[in-house]
């Protein structure tokens, strides 16, 4: 069984770094709150200087985190530079409490509630306690490329907390997800795309052994997406706030979604 095979219809939410428009975003309590309101959870991983996979989505650490205020962090701020133990210092949250990114007036009435940073192995306990599913999206790094040891310390906690038909790994990196797929074959996979993609999209995309193809809303045509349905792939797009569009969506033929409001 493979990842879409758990849901009946196709028109799905997926919480964009978890519920980002109310809570930190890639926060364990962003992840908590998506619960229950969408239909998989969405969040970033990166690696640490000594090799724990956490959840965070830039990296550099200043424009979600207060690395400027805290002792030992240092100009250019890069998240590669440290181990987990001075990552866990940082406040992930007062940032966004101070900014309030999505205006949304509701979250004035939540607790300010101070986050860490996380890891994987955190946020797949708790989607095999809750029986969550997953999109896993492994950033790219400029500070380095991963390498076989980490995708496999990826592959081998999946396999320890949840059923590997529980995740669907993504990547920018496209690189990353055939990696995963060689590693894992049973893995749902899925290459993303931001502004172009290849002439030859449907061979390149066989080629990568994804599952699906997880596109900016900008290349979302009607056209592309019956291509790909027609093709055998699972249509996702990102980031779509905007309830409109998202029906538009569905109705090219869109599975999911990634949305920061639930
Ligand atoms: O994975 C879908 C979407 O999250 C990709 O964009 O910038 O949030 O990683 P970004």
């Amino acid at each position: 069984m493979k990842f879409f095979s758990h849901f009946k219809n196709s028109h799905l939410l997926a919480a964009h770094r978890g519920y980002r428009a109310l809570y930190p975003e890639n926060s364990m309590l962003a992840i908590k709150k998506s619960i229950g309101k969408c239909d998989f959870i969405e969040f970033d991983i990166q690696f640490t200087k000594d090799n724990v996979p956490i959840v965070f989505h830039d990296d550099k650490l200043l424009r979600t985190s207060n690395a400027k205020e805290i002792k030992g962090f240092k100009k250019p701020y890069n998240l590669c530079d440290y181990t987990y133990k001075q990552l866990k210092k940082l406040d992930i949250s007062s940032w966004f409490y101070k900014k309030d990114p999505f205006f949304q007036e509701e979250r004035l009435k939540q607790p300010k509630k101070i986050e860490r940073i996380v890891t994987l192995e955190e946020v797949l306990k708790l989607a095999s306690n809750e029986d969550l599913l997953l999109n896993i999206e492994i950033k790219y790094n400029s500070c380095h490329i991963l390498s076989q040891k980490q995708f496999e310390i990826i592959v081998n906690l999946i396999h320890h907390y949840t059923r590997e038909n529980h995740v669907i790994i993504s990547s920018f990196e496209h690189s990353y997800v055939s990696a995963i797929k060689n590693l894992s074959p049973k893995l749902s996979t899925a290459a993303l795309a931001h502004e172009k993609y290849p002439k030859d999209l449907i061979g390149y995309l066989k080629n990568l052994k994804v599952d699906a193809y997880h596109i900016n809303q900008r290349l979302a045509t009607k056209k592309l997406i019956k291509l790909l349905k027609k093709e055998g792939f699972v249509v996702n797009v990102y980031t779509v706030n905007d309830k409109n569009k998202q029906e538009k969506l569905f109705s090219y033929g869109v599975t999911a979604v990634f949305t920061d409001f639930l």
